[in-house]
């Protein structure tokens, strides 16, 4: 949730300016995207008059081995014309991963021999990103002998890939690396001679650093608004990079931002898409403004190919896109505050190959304990027990499933968290003991910033574990509980001491004692500060290490929310609900293996329902599935119409949770009365009869990276129209494609046909009717009329899913229920599908047995085996006049030695 002091001091400003373009900075008026960006300028309108400043010394280039490791390093020389005595040495490293996997870094050696001024700074380039965006300190390289080496004296070359078709060559002068698949270049790096690094200098020796293409624009102050008082201690020290990417129109990625999936131009704007990680609120849609969270991971996607480009930068980033070249190309201008260049370059066949070779280096999402893809019902908030078990008990009362209630941040004691506000909790184990008899869960928020004095801050301090400011004391700064400080969670030290707030004993009323069933939330970790620039922690406060925020910003969220997740894991030596849940706000590459994310403080607005599908998608893309928003918008009040369509449209998102600021009236669904509440009701229902799909799904992303809310494009990628289609999705791989309503009284809704197979009408998941099916010749747009009621989901020929269809109160009552199961042949008469299946709550998973059985892929734990499945319905083949089959009681189990098969061709007369 967002502060309402800032919204109040806002309003008196923002006559002219709308609030974020006065709170937040564009590329005109932040130093180093400003610079870069005129750099760039120049070269452009110099065309081949211009002269390279960087080119790599033939003489230093050599191969470095260590184990099955190798790489090759050198150095870039920088040196400018109009400054002869000017020389500065560059360290790159090139080195091969799997994955079709190059990655490049650069670094500044001269660093190591300055002294600066300020004894407190670390004055080094920052190259710590990646221990925390990346899954294992031992990355998948490559050894040597997969690879073709060329070294001559003017370039390098590569080839590598299962096939030996991928190349890549490095030029020496001026520095180019181009990447190839069978002999056709994919990426250029440095195409445009963007490449600048601003090289360590002092102020009164600035002029004799500056080369005629450059400004001096904020180099060592910030004249941005209440940013002035950065101290920018190093002065410039930006790096900026161009990446063109051949014959790619459709670019993707690079969340978080309240706009399209297909990314936008952005030339001729002071708008480049930025990564920095800020509390904003009252986000408008269709904008490049930054959010919550950062994922500096760009796809470029074609019908052959696709490419990854990975930016392994935490500092404030800005990339420019341009799409509009004659030539077919996108072009890309990467800028960042600070640090070194750290890249990563994958190509490969699809976009989905592209997520598993990133899933190498970041990890994948972490298999999330069965209950978290329930139903989570949160508001700011519910005041007290008594009203907490009255929410549980009216969610049964009108036979809705749910798994967890939440609780923001008034259940504690002014808001000192690790406790609880005695007088209206006063028995929180009692409370969790309730909601676990019915398989329920409770989920509070505990954010960084520590309120000063009481012995919890007390202790952080007194142990040194807190950012600090300049001057290398605790930094203090206004937050919910007022003054602060904030949890370093870059500093090692920082883990025993979280985890001791969360220690699992009898005494400690905060976890419920020995309660099994509590988990996290995390938010304001961007780190939100109310009176700090742009709402975050002054770039010059300094982490562990002294490595100033500015180096950090964009990891920081991670660094916390890991450390959440860390401490819940130790608790568990006494149970076998061993998979904790935490949601985040803030996140970065590698946040997926620890936590859910959702879009923050949105708006009850149509328009907000609409963007949060291709957020949420975009999201999916990138590494990061388990995301949602809140259902129902954050600010203000639905219309119940708006409120039954979010319903409609949240139990798709992977993360599926309502949630309500303090201001707007109460509104689970039984508030707004019929025919409402059964709508909504229904809709729930829908997504827990699915479980069992969303969560083979899950495990699936959880071994290949595979989007659990898919864009259409990956099931179509020869089929271009589909590239820019945002408002519906493919549910995982199993067939299913939604499109939600999110238009004002809609009375029919166009869906699209990416490819001519067949599908068949699966609208509410109801196959009790008649089942339409559709078929194109080519792909298209079918219409369906639609009610209130409805929930258009098509089932594409070809797939087998699995269903629980009996209401249970929680997902932990459905665990032993019989399955039903509905394929849908394709045109041929085969179908296929998946289902995973396990304890859905402890770790034995990752040493699970598991078994094939006939198309249905099992996985199962001990007791589960005695699983029935109760029903099959056989939706008959396009051709056949009979509608469906329906298979009672196949006395069928889902077990290790099942083996039963089910011909999906059969006659209907043999049945
Ligand atoms: C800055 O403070 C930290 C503790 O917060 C300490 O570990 C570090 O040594 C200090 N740096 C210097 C240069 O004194
Ligand atoms: C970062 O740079 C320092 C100094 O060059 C080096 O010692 C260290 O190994 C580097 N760390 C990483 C993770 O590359
Ligand atoms: C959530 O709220 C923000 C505004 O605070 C908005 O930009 C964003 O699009 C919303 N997301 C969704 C999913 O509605
Ligand atoms: C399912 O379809 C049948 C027959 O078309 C209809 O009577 C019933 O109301 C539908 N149920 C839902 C939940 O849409």
């Amino acid at each position: 949730m967002r502060l309402q002091s800032v919204l109040l001091w806002i309003f008196c400003f923002s006559s002219v300016l709308a609030v974020k373009e006065y709170l937040f900075k564009n590329c005109d008026n932040s130093g180093f995207c400003h610079r870069n960006k005129h750099y760039a300028n120049q070269i452009k309108s110099l065309g081949s008059a211009f002269v390279p400043h960087y080119a790599i010394d033939p003489s230093s280039v050599h191969l470095q081995e260590s184990g099955q490791d190798f790489h090759i390093a050198g150095t870039i020389i920088k040196k400018v014309p109009n400054i002869p005595d000017l020389q500065v040495e560059l360290p790159i490293t090139v080195s091969l991963l799997e994955g079709n996997n190059v990655r490049v870094q650069i670094d500044e050696s001269g660093r190591n021999q300055i002294t600066v001024k300020n004894k407190y700074v670390n004055h080094r380039r920052y190259n710590e990103t990646g221990q925390w965006a990346f899954a294992s300190e031992e990355l998948p390289y490559i050894s040597k002998k997969d690879v073709k080496l060329d070294i001559s004296s003017d370039k390098l070359s590569f080839t590598y890939g299962p096939a030996q078709e991928y190349t890549a060559e490095l030029q020496f002068l001026p520095v180019k690396l181009t990447i190839s698949y069978k002999d056709e270049p994919q990426v250029v790096v440095n195409d445009q001679n963007f490449l600048n690094l601003e090289h360590w200098r002092v102020r009164d020796a600035n002029a004799e650093h500056l080369s005629d293409e450059q400004v001096d624009f904020d180099m060592f102050t910030d004249s941005f608004g209440d940013s002035k008082e950065d101290k920018l201690p190093l002065g410039p020290e930006s790096i900026g990079l161009d990446f063109t990417f051949k014959n790619y129109k459709n670019l993707y990625g690079i969340p978080e931002h309240a706009d399209s999936l297909n990314l936008k131009d952005t030339t001729g704007s002071n708008q480049p898409y930025r990564l920095f990680n800020v509390d904003i609120f009252e986000y408008e849609t269709d904008s490049r403004l930054p959010m919550y969270g950062a994922i500096p991971l760009l796809l470029a996607v074609r019908p052959e190919l696709s490419v990854g480009l990975f930016w392994i930068n935490s500092a404030d980033t800005f990339v420019d896109l341009d799409k509009n070249s004659d030539s077919g190309d996108s072009r890309t201008h990467w800028i960042s505050e600070n640090g070194v260049i750290d890249f990563m370059i994958i190509v490969d066949k699809t976009p989905a190959a592209i997520n598993k070779n990133y899933g190498l280096i970041t990890g994948y999402v972490q298999l999330p304990p069965l209950f978290s893809l329930g139903y989570h019902q949160c508001r700011w908030n519910y005041n007290d027990e008594k009203d907490v078990l009255e929410i549980n008990s009216l969610m049964d009362k009108h036979r809705i499933p749910y798994d967890t209630i939440w609780l923001d941040i008034e259940y504690t004691d002014s808001k000192k968290y690790f406790t609880w506000q005695n007088d209206v909790f006063p028995d929180p184990e009692g409370m969790m003991k309730e909601l676990d008899a019915t398989g329920r869960n409770l989920v509070v928020i505990i954010d960084p910033h520590i309120k000063t004095g009481y012995p919890v801050s007390d202790q952080f301090r007194k142990q040194k574990i807190c950012i600090n400011d300049a001057t290398n004391t605790s930094y203090l700064g206004h937050c919910w509980p007022g003054e602060s400080v904030w949890i370093d969670t870059l500093n090692p030290n920082a883990q025993a001491l979280w985890d001791s707030q969360f220690v699992w004993d009898k005494k400690n009323k905060f976890t419920g004692g020995l309660s099994t069933n509590l988990h996290i939330w995390n938010d304001m970790n961007e780190p939100s500060v109310f009176n700090g620039p742009e709402t975050t922690s002054p770039r010059d406060n300094l982490h562990y290490g002294g490595w100033e925020h500015r180096s950090v910003h964009n990891i920081y969220g991670l660094s916390y929310h890991e450390a959440t997740y860390n401490s819940l894991k130790k608790r568990q030596s006494h149970t076998t609900r061993e998979r904790p849940f935490i949601l985040t706000r803030s996140y970065y590459s590698g946040s997926q293996r620890t936590a859910a994310m959702w879009t923050g403080d949105n708006m009850s607005k149509w328009e907000y329902l609409q963007i949060s599908l291709p957020m949420v998608l975009t999201s999916n893309i990138v590494g990061m599935p388990f995301a949602g928003a809140d259902v129902g918008g954050f600010f203000g009040n639905p219309s119940k119409e708006l409120l039954t369509r979010w319903y409609q449209a949240g139990i798709w998102y992977p993360f599926f949770r309502a949630h309500a600021h303090i201001d707007s009236r109460r509104r689970e669904p039984w508030v707004a009365g019929e025919p409402y509440t059964s709508i909504m009701t229904d809709a729930v229902k829908l997504r827990y009869s699915l479980l069992p799909m969303l969560y083979t799904a899950f495990y699936e992303s959880s071994v290949s990276g595979i989007p659990i809310m898919k864009p259409v494009f990956y099931e179509a990628l020869d089929n271009l129209e589909s590239y820019s289609i945002e408002d519906q999705f493919f549910v995982g791989n199993s067939g299913l494609l939604v499109k939600p309503v999110v238009e004002k009284e809609a009375d029919d809704i166009e869906i699209y046909l990416p490819d001519s197979e067949v599908y068949y009408d699966f609208t509410n998941g109801n196959i009790t009717g008649d089942i339409t099916k559709f078929q194109l010749n080519k792909p298209g747009y079918v219409k369906r009329a639609v009610t209130l009621n409805d929930i258009p989901v098509f089932l594409k020929g070809g797939s087998i899913i699995a269903q629980k269809n009996r209401y249970r109160r929680s997902s932990k009552l459905m665990v032993n229920d019989p399955y039903t199961l509905i394929v849908a042949p394709d045109s041929n008469g085969n179908a296929n599908g998946k289902l995973y299946i396990d304890d859905g709550e402890s770790f034995g998973y990752t040493k699970g047995l598991s078994a094939k059985v006939s198309s249905i892929d099992v996985n199962y734990v001990g007791s589960l085996s005695s699983i029935e499945i109760e029903k099959i319905v056989i939706i008959s083949q396009p051709q056949s006049q009979i509608n469906k089959l329906i298979i009672h009681n196949p006395k069928l189990k889902v077990a290790a030695d099942w083996s039963a098969t089910f011909a999906t061709d059969v006659e209907h007369d043999e049945l």
